[in-house]
Formats: C-alpha cells, sequence, structure tokens
C-alpha cells in the first residue's frame, strides 16, 4: 500500500479503513524502502500526489477528533494551513495566543486586510459574496463568517470529499445558510459566471512547480476570472517557490486580472512555524498513538518516525525541507490581491 498515491479524493476513508491502510502500509516496509527522507522528512514531487496526501490527512483529522494542544487546549485539527504570526504593521491581532490554530485564522483574516477590500464590504454594508477555492476542511470558511465577515455568504469548494464533509459536520450548520461547502475541482467549478465579489485562495495546492505553470494552474486562474463579477477581488495567500509568483502574475494579468498589491509575510510565516512546533509535535504524538500498527516490531518503529517526519514536513516545520525552503527564501509567503478588469 502507497499511502502517498493510492487513495482517492473522491473518498472519505472511516478509521477502520484508515486503520487498515496504515497496517498495510507498515508491513510494506518489509519490501521497500520508503519515500520519505529520513534527514528532513522530504518526498520528491513524483513520489506523491496531492489527491492521496489530502485524502489521508483529512481522514486522519476527523478520526483523531479532539486532541489537546500543547499547552492543553482541546481542539480538532482542522486549518491545514502554515499560516503566519500576525505582521505588527497590520495593526492588532485578531487571534489570541492560546488559540492552537491561530496561524490559520490569521491567515484567513490576512486575506481581507486589504483596504480596498475593506472599502468593498464597507460599501456594501458587509453583504458580499465569496468563493473559495481549496477550502480544506471548512475551517478558514467558518473563521471568515463568524469573526471577519460576518454578513457575508460563502461558498467553500474542495476537490477533497473527506474535508467537505468536515465543513458540512462541524461548520456549516451554524451558519444557517450563509455557508455552503461544495465538493469539486477548481478548475472545473459549477459555479455560474460572475457571482463572486472575492474569490479566496489559501494555501491551494497549485503553482507550487517553479518558473513554469502547469495546466491545472492556468485553469484554476481562468476559473477564478469567470466567476468574478467585474471588478471582483482575488485574494491569495501562500508559500510557494519564490521563482513562481512572477509567472503566476503575468498570467493573470495576461487574461484580465490585474496584481494590485503584495505583502510579503515570510518572515511571520517562518516564526510561526517556531512558534507552533510543540503544537504539532503533540499532535503527531497523540494521532501516530491510535494506530496499532506503528507497535508491529521493526518495520511499526520504522514506518512511523517515516509518517511523523512526513507529518512535519507537510507542516513545513522547523529542521524539515519545506521549513528550510521558506527560511532560506526559495519558497515565499505572499498575500496577494488582485481585481478582476
Ligand atoms: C494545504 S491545503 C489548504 C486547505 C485550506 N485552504 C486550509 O488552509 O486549511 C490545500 C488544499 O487545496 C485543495 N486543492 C488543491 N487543488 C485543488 C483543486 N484543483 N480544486 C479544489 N481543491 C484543490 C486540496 O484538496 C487541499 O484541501
Amino acid at each position: 500500500m502507497d499511502i502517498f498515491t493510492k487513495l482517492s479524493e473522491t473518498t472519505d476513508y472511516s478509521m477502520r479503513e484508515l486503520q487498515g491502510i496504515v497496517t498495510a502500509w507498515v508491513l510494506s516496509g518489509a519490501f521497500d524502502r520508503g519515500k520519505v527522507s529520513s534527514s528532513d522528512g522530504h518526498v520528491e514531487e513524483q513520489d506523491y500526489t496531492k489527491q492521496s496526501v489530502y485524502s489521508l490527512l483529512y481522514a486522519l483529522y476527523r478520526s483523531v477528533g479532539t486532541v489537546r494542544s500543547d499547552t492543553g487546549v482541546p481542539y480538532e485539527f482542522t486549518f491545514n494551513t502554515w499560516g503566519y504570526d500576525w505582521p505588527t504593521s497590520w495593526g492588532p491581532a485578531p487571534t489570541s495566543a492560546d488559540d492552537p490554530q491561530r496561524f490559520g485564522r490569521n491567515a484567513y483574516s490576512g486575506l481581507y486586510h486589504f483596504d480596498a477590500i475593506r472599502e468593498l464590504v464597507r460599501t456594501r454594508n458587509g453583504r458580499v459574496h465569496i468563493v473559495e477555492m481549496g477550502c480544506g476542511t471548512g475551517a478558514g470558511a467558518d473563521h471568515v463568517c463568524t469573526s471577519v465577515l460576518p454578513s457575508c455568504t460563502y461558498e467553500a469548494v474542495d476537490m477533497q470529499l473527506a474535508g467537505v464533509k468536515t465543513a458540512r459536520r462541524k461548520f456549516v450548520p451554524k451558519h444557517r445558510g450563509r455557508l455552503v461547502a461544495t465538493h469539486a475541482d477548481a478548475t472545473k467549478l459549477p459555479i455560474d459566471d460572475g457571482v463572486a465579489d472575492i474569490v479566496a485562495v489559501c494555501e491551494t495546492h497549485v503553482t507550487d512547480q517553479g518558473d513554469h505553470m502547469t495546466e491545472e494552474d492556468r485553469k484554476f486562474f481562468r476559473t477564478a476570472k469567470r466567476i468574478l463579477k467585474p471588478g471582483g477581488f482575488l485574494t491569495w495567500g501562500n508559500a510557494i517557490p519564490d521563482k513562481a509568483w512572477q509567472p503566476s502574475f503575468d498570467f493573470m494579468e495576461s487574461i484580465g486580472i490585474e496584481i494590485v498589491e503584495v505583502a510579503d509575510v515570510n518572515e511571520e510565516g517562518v516564526r510561526a512555524r517556531h512558534l507552533d512546533q510543540a503544537r504539532i509535535q503533540a499532535y503527531c504524538d497523540q494521532a501516530l498513538a491510535k494506530f496499532p500498527a506503528f507497535r508491529i516490531p521493526v518495520y511499526g518503529p520504522r514506518k512511523k518516525s517515516e509518517a511523523e517526519l512526513a507529518m512535519k514536513n507537510f507542516a513545513r516545520d522547523p529542521g524539515t525541507r519545506l521549513f528550510e525552503d521558506m527560511r532560506t527564501r526559495a519558497d515565499t509567503y505572499k498575500v496577494v490581491l488582485a481585481r478582476k478588469r
């Protein structure tokens, strides 16, 4: 069983199924050397698919359920977001220091920190319609509907059924019709043209291939443009290869999306990863303890340490490859405001 490529984005695996998958993966340790670098958790691009990895992560987050943060605060892991420490130049932080998922919340609040968005929201008395492309579990959508834009309507879209089901279970009911969670590939959205005042993109796994854009990347931005109203905003935050930003901007400009403002929050992103390190360790400890397969002699402990390193690398934890990429600015975290002409 190859957990990095074989799971499906259209399946929401139960805990029982996850136990079987993890056991098969542990036993496969008898035949393979593993895909996770033992020095820094790196997994080569061609060795995983986002369809498989996020399917596993969202099923894991749901199955593990409530855990305790490093400081003892109970929470369910739902923000699949690196996020950043709130930049001091943006004013008071919108989150408190004891919130285990504050950096993810900051990343979502930060999408709306731009004056131009504030002005649009003011003129519309807060009644703006947002479409989010790549919403994960909908944790950010919930945060925005609750604390950032309490009069907005919001359609949150992700290709992962497990994430969308978490959104429908945990967040959609409390917003009484204002929040809708849609299972779809953002490049083929079942959403009409020109409906969104704002398209939000938070750490969606696109434009991360370096200096070239993929066909998926191009379709992604064309879709964002299609569903935006004329003059509508695209607000986009992510840490991607530094050399991927300009080709993305050039492409967006070429299809009629103009770049309005770019904020670099990389330093704050690196700081967040340091501040989040103890929580990520606490999460790995509690999540991996739920899988008896990791206690199988010889292969169990080996695969457990592989799983822990991979989880930490996907979280850009200090010491991992993805953390180093951000620290050295090979990857940079930026928050971008763009506008459909
Ligand atoms: C790093 S996660 C971030 C999730 C969420 N925005 C958050 O911050 O918690 C990246 C997400 O992008 C989604 N994604 C990537 N490509 C997508 C696409 N073409 N259509 C829909 N979702 C996509 C993945 O399924 C995954 O849930």
